[in-house]
């Protein structure tokens, strides 16, 4: 078996090339990346060496370079999780994500379909996309796979239209796809560019934390090693065409989020308790920003068996740890191209 993972190089996808080099020795790995400013290496050291693993770097968008590899490996199946993945991002440089997210997806598919013509017997294409798609919830209620889709940043756009593009190949030329949305994702190796790693990394250096409005948004979080778990039992398990949500029954108002990391940062730095909570600052709203994200996971719970397997409190925890532990990547990744970017998003 020969899989090819995009953007492994990047948060989730590192914990997901981690969990299938390890647990599937008998399994060839090839992570390809571009090596945007997301994708690190470093991700992946304790992996690099293994005879199972491979990394190819090369950009989705050539379509012609993806044909050529695609013919020469003959995978027998493809997670595709490499975009370009920050919404604020997308609302500076949207031609970007139209680029990656939508031409980048259907290179692919065209790829996978160029050797999967005559024989698709046991090949899956696997498309890793968001609960950004469905837009915004205003009440109660929550998102299944069957709400329509109701996108409203560039990002969320450009995945709802991967996600069509990738139905459309199931539809007419019967590609094996199956098709995961999921909640926020937190944990090791994000990039501080969203909001738990940035403000982490605030924190430390006693840097204002840019709250977006009131701070009464509110986003459904889950640890990032359930995802890569989830990906592992849909891609071995899941039934070819169908859709899973993923999520893990855990909604947050942004402002309180920010409050229990800002009391764990206190504890785990030996400041006073209250310390952090001060560099709390209100700052403009996100333009077009989605109230309410939350997950019903139950069709995974119910067909896969697949739960989360952590408390958030815990979780979070961890990824504090994480990040106070490894000083030298999160030097390495704010430094260059991170200075420009914080400069023009949040000024100083
Ligand atoms: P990320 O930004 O951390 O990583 C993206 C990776 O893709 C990087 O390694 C980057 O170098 C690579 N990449 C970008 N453009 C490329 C190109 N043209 N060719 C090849 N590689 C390219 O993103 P992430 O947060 O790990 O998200 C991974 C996937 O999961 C994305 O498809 C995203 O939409 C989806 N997703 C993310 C979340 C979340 O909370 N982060 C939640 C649900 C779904
Ligand atoms: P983010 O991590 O960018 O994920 P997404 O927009 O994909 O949900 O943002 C999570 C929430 O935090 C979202 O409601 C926007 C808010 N936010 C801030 O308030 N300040 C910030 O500086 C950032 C990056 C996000």
């Amino acid at each position: 078996m020969h899989i090819l993972i995009t953007g492994g190089a990047g948060f989730i996808g590192s914990h997901v090339v981690r969990r299938f080099v390890n647990a599937y020795p008998g399994y060839r790995i090839t992570n390809l990346d571009k090596l945007t400013y997301a994708g690190n290496l470093e991700n992946l050291r304790d992996v690099e060496a293994c005879d199972n693993y491979r990394f190819v770097r090369a950009d989705i968008t050539d379509g012609d370079a993806m044909l050529e590899l695609f013919a020469a490996e003959r995978f027998d199946g493809v997670i595709h999780l490499a975009a370009e993945s920050h919404v604020d991002r997308s609302i500076a440089n949207p031609i970007e994500f139209v680029m990656t997210n939508v031409v980048g997806t259907v290179n692919l598919l065209n790829a996978a379909l160029s050797i999967w013509k005559e024989a698709k017997e046991g090949r899956l294409f696997y498309h890793v996309s968001t609960d950004e798609v469905y837009g915004s919830l205003f009440d109660e209620g929550l998102f299944t796979e069957a709400t329509p889709y109701d996108p409203h940043s560039p990002y969320s756009a450009s995945k709802a239209s991967s996600d069509h593009f990738v139905r459309a190949w199931r539809d007419t030329y019967g590609l094996p796809v199956v098709i995961s949305n999921c909640s926020n994702n937190y944990g090791a190796c994000q990039f501080p560019e969203k909001l738990i790693p940035l403000f982490i990394n605030n924190i430390r250096n006693s840097k204002p934390l840019p709250v977006y409005g009131r701070g009464e948004n509110v986003r459904d979080w889950l640890w990032v090693e359930d995802h890569a778990r989830a990906i592992d039992v849909i891609y071995h398990n899941g039934k070819h065409g169908e859709t899973y949500n993923i999520g893990g029954h855990n909604e947050w108002r942004n402002i309180d989020l920010v409050r229990l990391l800002c009391s764990v940062m206190d504890e785990k730095l030996g400041r006073p308790a209250g310390g952090s909570e001060k560099l709390i600052t209100y700052v403009t709203d996100r333009a077009g920003h989605d109230q309410r994200y939350a997950i019903d996971s139950s069709k995974l719970q119910r067909e896969l068996g697949w739960i989360p397997s952590i408390r958030f409190e815990e979780g979070l925890r961890r990824t504090v740890d994480w990040y106070l532990e490894n000083p030298g990547w999160l030097r390495s990744v704010t430094s260059g191209e991170y200075r420009t970017y914080y400069r023009r998003m949040y000024g100083g």
